[in-house]
């Protein structure tokens, strides 16, 4: 059995930001240092959400180009290694707005106007006319990125939850309406044709043995005869796997939200950090830059002089403690607060350690790229194509399920 988890293919991960530019700390804690994490455990592809960028900057398109490239930069001085994982540009793939398209044919208003991001984002750039008819499908397109891959996991911050939620039931929806009609068997013999007899032979029996004679093991090796077969595709795999367990054609499979805790980072001001808010530190920040910051960052408003006592629950700079140092520097940081033995600068002084330690080598891994536009943008090519390959096979499923265009 352990081998077959071993042989088994690692689920495919998606995650998208849109270019905001530099990335800051909270991004960083918030999603990139888990897109990190993945990298080598999942089949992972991460990509620049430009369209999405769009729906609510449609006025200010100059400053995207410059943005994505500048983010992709971070992500790789974060520590994405384009050996170990997929980067690539929404806007390179346009089969995601075909897909976009005929999903929102079968999206009901109701749901992409009842998602709580909606009327949130509107009410947050009041500046902005959002009453667009793209800033409404937001989800829909963002369906339509997640589907297009048939990833089984989405890595995203508790606020993009009710996306994927969505997702999953566009994704039903669409399973519903265009997968009854097909001629299923006929494309799984077409398959099994084309893998020689005696694994034709050996997973049929293992089909009858399932489901004509209930038997769990047959279906349990059945799985595996086709997990750990490497001629098959995934698609390929996936579609055997419907049939063996009964389930029938499913075009595009129904993703889950990957939930990771992510600490909220504040910024220097104490407010959740944005660069809306300009309370950030970028991944990029130098040095003295980073210092001069956190120097000046809010603390405990009752520490007016250094023998004034204070409360580190009441201090914004006492949750970054928390996010970089270890038990026995915050039980410092804590108690000298508290009986008014160390002073704010003092107690900031670690911090300004950590987070210098980690961004100089996020600069380092950095720089050969940001000093070569032209290194960033091959690999976002060789991403895109590589994207491409998955997103064509699919939209050529979903043509001929709703039965267009694909002749
Ligand atoms: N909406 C996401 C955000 O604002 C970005 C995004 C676009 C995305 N498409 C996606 C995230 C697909 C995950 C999967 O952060
Ligand atoms: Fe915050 Fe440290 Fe100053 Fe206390 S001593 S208020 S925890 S910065």
């Amino acid at each position: 059995m352990e081998e077959v988890n071993q042989a088994k293919r690692p689920d495919r991960v998606l995650s998208g930001m849109r270019p905001t530019g530099y990335m800051h700390l909270g991004n960083y804690h918030g999603a990139l240092k888990n897109f990190v994490d993945l990298q080598s455990q999942y089949d992972c592809y991460f990509f620049v959400a430009d369209w999405h960028a769009l729906t609510t900057a449609y006025d200010e398109t100059h400053t995207i180009e410059e943005y994505s490239r500048e983010m992709v930069v971070d992500w790789l001085g974060a520590g994405l290694l384009p050996e170990h994982c997929t980067i690539f540009v929404q806007s390179k793939v346009p089969e995601h707005a075909e897909l976009h398209l005929f999903l929102s044919m079968i999206t009901p208003l109701p749901w992409v106007e009842r998602v709580p991001t909606y009327k949130d984002t509107i009410d947050a750039l009041q500046e902005k006319d959002l009453a667009t008819y793209g800033f409404l499908g937001y989800p829909v397109l963002q369906a339509a990125d997640i589907l297009i891959y048939r990833a089984e996991r989405v890595p995203v911050g508790t606020d993009q939850s009710a996306h994927v939620e969505m997702s999953r039931e566009i994704a039903r929806r669409f399973n519903e309406i265009y997968g009854r009609g097909t001629d299923f068997e006929t494309s799984v013999m077409g398959l099994l044709e084309d893998h020689g007899q005696a694994f034709k032979n050996d997973f049929l029996a293992c089909h009858r043995g399932f489901r004509e004679g209930g038997s769990q093991e047959a279906l349990e090796e059945g799985l595996t005869l086709v997990s750990s077969s490497t001629s098959l595709t995934r698609r390929q795999a996936e579609v055997l796997e419907g049939y063996l367990r009964g389930t029938g054609r499913v075009i595009l499979p129904e993703p889950r939200a990957l939930a990771t805790e992510t600490p909220l980072v504040v910024g220097l001001d104490g407010r959740k950090m944005s660069k809306s808010y300009g309370n950030t530190i970028q991944l990029r920040d130098k040095p003295e830059v980073i210092e001069q910051k956190v120097s000046r960052m809010q603390t405990d408003p009752a520490r007016v002089r250094l023998k004034d006592p204070g409360d580190p629950a009441k201090c914004p700079v006492y949750t970054w403690h928390e996010i970089y140092l270890d038990e026995a520097q915050r039980e410092w940081a804590a108690n000298g607060c508290r009986t008014a033995s160390i002073g704010c600068r003092e107690c900031k002084q670690p911090l300004i350690e950590v987070i210098n330690e980690e961004q100089t080598l996020f600069r380092e891994r950095a720089e050969p790229f940001a000093n070569s536009p032209e290194k960033v943008r091959q690999i976002l090519e060789d991403g895109s194509e590589k994207a491409r390959v998955i997103a064509k096979e699919t939209m050529t499923e979903v043509r001929s399920a709703i039965g267009i265009a694909n002749a």
